[in-house]
């Protein structure tokens, strides 16, 4: 039998943790002859939440699921571990500007960080899932020196799923048939879902669904997708989001479906514009080691250029209000 690998998920007792932990337990995410170790992360006042999902984990009896640990100290819920969804941070409420969602949740990733460079394993994996995801990725990042950097990545597969339904709710495709969708830069409003190198099966999206589409409706509703549910639901997507986590680690770790990238947000190389320093959502590949690269030479337009310069200035701005965080 292979042996178990440690995986940590941090508020692992909120609602995307709910939905999270069970896939990653069923074998979702390293596949069906992984087993897993869940270290289970949360604050205080949630130990009791989590200890009923323990036990419903438990009542699963899933074989895959090796062991469990329940904790609100990160120096216990990082020991040892090689991959972790850090998912704890508070969600959005209304009222709420971006800033004060920065302000709340920036610290818990300096803590986070430490943690992960004094007691992870070597080989050590972290998705920021928390938001605002890229600048708390870049805040672990920092507080983590002896971590490499590209280590350290941001979810934007919702946004890049979320385009992908969109397309082919317009044509008819199966999501299966569309490729080479691309989420550029922030996951917030200014992020720049991109179709001009997507395919609908041979066909360009682009030419799918024409210009007009694309920009008027497409644009906007995949950037404001998150504010929609919260209207709708009462609550940020969760399901969704905790599906999109397991799709980005997955390929990370198991790799990208040949022919095929995906947007993950990682350390910027300043590739296509966007500004070194932060953590940006570019095209990737994924080999099914560990590793991902940056896809490299497509030709973007200059509406394109301009989206990223925009979102690229956003994350310089946030990273320039978490300064004090930074090490
Ligand atoms: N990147 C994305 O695409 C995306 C999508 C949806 C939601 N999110 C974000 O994910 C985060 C979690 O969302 P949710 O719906 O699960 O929220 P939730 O409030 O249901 O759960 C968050 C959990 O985190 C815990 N927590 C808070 N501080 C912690 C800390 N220091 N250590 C460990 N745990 C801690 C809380 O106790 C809570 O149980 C939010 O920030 C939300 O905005 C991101």
């Amino acid at each position: 039998m292979t042996n178990p690998i440690k995986v940590t998920v941090t508020g692992a007792a909120g609602h995307i943790g709910y939905s999270l932990l069970f896939r990653i337990a069923a074998g979702e995410v390293f596949g069906p002859k992984q087993p897993v170790i869940l270290q289970m992360l949360e604050i205080p006042p949630a130990m009791s939440v989590l200890e009923g999902t323990a036990m419903e984990l438990q009542d699963c009896a899933f074989p895959l699921l090796h062991d469990m640990v329940l904790t609100d100290d990160p120096m216990v819920g990082f020991d040892g571990t090689s991959w972790a969804f850090l998912v704890g941070a508070f969600p959005r409420k209304a009222g709420m500007d971006r800033a004060d969602l920065i302000g709340r949740n920036g610290p818990i990733f300096v803590g986070q960080g430490k943690a992960i460079n004094a007691r992870a394993a070597d080989d050590f994996h972290a998705l920021i899932v928390g938001n605002p995801a890229n600048t708390n990725a870049l805040i672990a990042m920092s507080n983590a020196p002896d971590v490499p950097n590209e280590r350290f990545n941001a979810m934007t597969r919702l946004d890049h799923n979320r385009s992908l339904s969109q397309l082919a709710a317009k044509t008819g495709a199966n999501v299966a048939d569309i490729k080479q969708m691309i989420i550029w830069g922030n996951h917030s409003n200014t992020m720049v879902p991109d179709i001009y190198h997507a395919k609908i099966g041979r066909k360009k999206a682009i030419n799918a669904v024409g210009k007009r589409w694309y920009k008027s409706y497409f644009k906007p509703t995949v950037a404001t997708r998150g504010g929609a549910i919260i209207k709708a639901r009462g609550a940020s997507s969760a399901a969704s989001a905790a599906n999109a986590a397991i799709c980005h680690v997955r390929d990370w770790y198991g790799g990208t479906r040949k022919g095929d990238w995906v947007s993950m947000a990682v350390p910027s190389d300043g590739s296509y514009g966007a500004p070194e320093g932060v953590i940006f959502s570019f095209p990737c590949v994924c080999p099914g080691d560990g590793t991902y690269q940056i896809v490299q030479g497509l030709d973007v337009n200059e509406e394109i250029q301009e989206g990223i310069r925009k979102t690229g200035e956003e994350l310089l701005n946030e990273k320039a209000v978490v300064a004090d965080l930074l090490s």
